[in-house]
Order: structure tokens, then C-alpha cells, then sequence
């Protein structure tokens, strides 16, 4: 009788055999500028957590006091019995921030794509996707059931030929980009991308996960661009750097209202637990505030970026606090992360699938929490471990 859990074993073993295998560092200490990881106290460049307010007092303070108020759990999915006071007021809130007439609260980022492609296309309709988009906007491409059409990296004449070629014949079409790229940190060119969209009459959605409390004084990649209130769709995320979890859907209130209804990940999930949604809303109040800690990241930011290029490391086309170390491939990213880690820097090696094939990384990110000894002591270890490894000339 055949063993119908084969092909399992079979899978695991084949990635495996070619690194592929997920190796995940575990930490047991708050995520911070120092952590606790695989044992050992580090100095971390791994986390999103840009502001640093994923260990941030207020908003510890604000999750203990709604657990108290109202408990632990939201109980039910948000349109059965699940949507709490407080979820209504972080989205009113997130609108107020971002510029927007409204905005919807998902669970995470990765359910706010899906939610907001699956609602707005279907089998009739085609969707101009960048090549380095998310993998939660690839899938939430393909379960949309629309034509995927990919269009070169933040290329809009390859997006101008793609559209001219592919649209007739469908129903509607909408432009999908990152807002910032995870792997690489450029930032694509939404102000191209809207007077595209709005040449065409097609509908753009971008989802700025790492540009939300980054760009725009913290208010995200559509008040960098001067687009506020004018992008159909902006997607975010609150697991990055607003420190806790949960995805953001802003935009014009009819077009919010279409992706509440028609949103079938997030309609079918239970809504965010009390503790998470205040968390938020916590750090809603510190970024309006005050932009100390965005301005201290991006002075971190210009001050790593520098050391590190002055030392002869790649940094690629990077404008943001995402510093991929591009290395080639995927066996020197390995290793020079296990050597970074041994002189207590976290620092994790990207490859395939991840990025393509040959261009493996080790992508860093930098924080608002970390202090200029702890930048200094990176820049260090890197001179240290590149030139022993051969990544950067002897004389760097
Ligand atoms: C570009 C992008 N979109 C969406 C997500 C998913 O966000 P979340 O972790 O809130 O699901 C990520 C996180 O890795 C991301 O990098």
C-alpha cells in the first residue's frame, strides 16, 4: 500500500538538500535593539520593528488596560459579534492619519492584500502586478481569479506597454504595487504609477506595509508622494512598524466599504483581540505626537547606510531603513550570517524563493531604539567578518 505521506517527506528532504529549509532563529526576549536569540543576547538588524515600539512602555500599558476592559479575545468574526468599540475607533484613527475618508482594520497585512484583491477583481478583470511584489499580492492575485499580468520592477514604460496590449478585452483593471520593496528597499514611483492609473481609468492599490510610520513623517508612501486621500487603495500593515499586528485598508469610503463587504479573508476571521487593537491605538497617539522617533530612524538610517558603503559593501538601489548586503549567493549569505551572529549581530541571510536565484542578501534593518555605540559596533563586526570572508577588499 503506498504511504500517502511520501510526497511529504520526499518535499522536505528535496528542500533540504537545497537549503531551502525553514531554519527559524527562535528569540526569548521582547523584540528590541538587543535581543535574546537562540540563547544568546545579540544586537539586532532583523526586525521590522522600525520605531522600536514593539517593546514600547505606552503601548504594553495601553494592552494591559484593555485586556482589564474588555478581555481577552474579540469572540467572533467582526460582522457576527465581533466588532469591539475600539476597533471603530483605531479605524477612524488610521483614516485621520493617513489622510483618507476611511479605513477598515484587518487582522494582518498579509489578510488586507487578500481581502482587497479578491473584492475588487474577479475572472473578468486583469491586474498589473510589479515583479517584486508580495507574495500575499501574488496569491491574492491568483484567488481573485483575474488575469495576472507582471510588469518589470518600478518600470512604467513596461507597465504602459503591458497595459496598452492587455487590457482591451477585459472588464476593469487595477495597477498592484509594494509600496517600498521588503528584499530591496527601493520605493516604487506611485506619482508614474497614479497619473498611469488615472490615464487608463484602472484603479491602483499599493500596499505600503514598510512605508507606514516610515515615509510621509510616519504617515506612509501617499504623503511622501503628496497623494494623500488620492490613491483608490492603500494597503498597510501595524506589525511593522507600529510594533503590534494587524493590516489597514484606507481609501474613499465607498471603495472601503466594497473590500468590508466583498473581503472574504478578513470577513471570515475573527477580529483583532482587544489587546492588539489598543496597542494600536497607542501608537497611533505616539506617532501623531510626535515624529521624534521617525526622525531618529532615518538619522540612524543616512548613518548606517554611509558606514556600511564606505566599508565597500553593495547596498543596491535602497532609499529606506531596508539595507540589503548583496552578496550573490545564497552560501556567502549563510555564512557571513552565522558569523555575524558568533560576534553577536542577528542578521538573517535571504535567498531563494525569497529573491531570485544568485542574488542572496543578508537584509538588515535599522531602528529608532538603536543608539550610535550599537551602529558603531555593527559597522565593527561587519568590517571584521566581510574582509575575513572575502565580501569586501582588505583595505576597507
Ligand atoms: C510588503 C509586505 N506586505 C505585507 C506583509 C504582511 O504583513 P503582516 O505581517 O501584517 O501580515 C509584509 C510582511 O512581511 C510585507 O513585507
Amino acid at each position: 500500500m503506498a504511504d500517502p505521506l511520501q510526497f511529504m517527506r520526499e518535499g522536505l528532504a528535496a528542500l533540504e538538500a537545497m537549503g531551502l529549509d525553514l531554519d527559524c532563529p527562535v528569540v526569548s526576549s521582547a523584540t528590541d535593539a538587543h535581543m535574546v536569540v537562540n540563547g544568546k543576547r545579540v544586537l539586532n538588524l532583523a526586525s521590522n520593528n522600525y520605531l522600536g515600539l514593539a517593546n514600547h512602555p505606552e503601548l504594553k500599558d495601553a494592552a494591559k488596560r484593555a485586556i482589564d476592559r474588555w478581555g481577552a479575545g474579540a469572540g467572533a468574526v467582526r460582522y457576527v459579534a465581533g466588532t469591539q468599540d475600539l476597533h471603530l475607533e483605531l479605524e477612524r484613527r488610521l483614516a485621520q492619519f493617513k489622510g483618507t475618508e476611511a479605513a477598515m482594520f484587518a487582522q494582518t497585512g498579509v489578510v488586507a492584500n487578500l481581502s482587497a484583491l479578491v473584492a475588487l477583481a474577479g475572472s473578468e478583470d486583469v491586474i498589473f502586478s510589479d515583479r517584486l511584489n508580495h507574495a500575499s499580492i501574488i496569491d491574492g492575485a491568483q484567488l481573485s481569479r483575474a488575469r495576472v499580468v507582471v510588469y518589470e520592477h518600478c518600470d512604467v514604460l513596461d507597465l504602459q506597454a503591458r497595459i496598452r496590449e492587455h487590457l482591451p478585452g477585459h472588464r476593469r483593471g487595477l495597477i498592484v504595487t509594494d509600496g517600498v520593496f521588503s528584499m530591496d528597499g527601493d520605493i516604487a514611483p506611485l506619482d508614474q504609477l497614479h497619473q498611469v492609473a488615472v490615464d487608463h481609468g484602472l484603479l491602483l492599490m499599493v500596499d505600503d506595509a514598510h512605508g507606514d510610520g516610515v515615509l510621509g513623517h510616519g504617515r506612509g508612501i501617499a504623503h511622501h508622494f503628496g497623494l494623500q486621500g488620492r490613491i483608490d487603495v492603500e494597503v498597510g500593515t501595524l506589525s511593522k512598524a507600529f510594533g503590534v499586528i494587524g493590516g489597514v485598508i484606507a481609501g474613499k469610503r465607498l471603495v472601503v466599504d466594497y473590500i468590508r463587504a466583498g473581503g472574504r479573508a478578513s470577513q471570515y476571521s475573527t477580529g483583532t483581540t482587544p489587546a492588539d487593537t489598543a496597542a494600536c491605538l497607542a501608537a497611533l497617539d505616539l506617532l501623531e505626537r510626535s515624529t521624534a522617533l521617525v526622525d531618529r530612524l532615518w538619522d540612524n538610517t543616512r548613518y548606517f547606510r554611509n558606514g556600511m558603503r564606505a566599508l565597500g559593501f553593495q547596498l543596491g538601489n535602497t532609499e529606506t531603513p531596508i539595507l540589503p548586503v548583496l552578496l550573490g549567493e545564497a552560501d556567502l549569505a549563510k555564512r557571513l550570517a552565522r558569523r555575524l551572529f558568533e560576534e553577536g549581530v542577528f542578521a538573517v541571510a535571504q535567498a531563494f524563493p525569497l529573491v531570485p536565484r544568485g542574488q542572496a542578501r543578508i537584509r538588515l534593518i535599522v531602528s529608532a531604539v538603536h543608539e550610535r555605540r550599537d551602529l558603531d559596533f555593527a559597522l565593527s563586526v561587519f568590517a571584521a567578518v566581510g574582509r575575513e570572508l572575502g565580501v569586501i577588499g582588505a583595505g576597507s
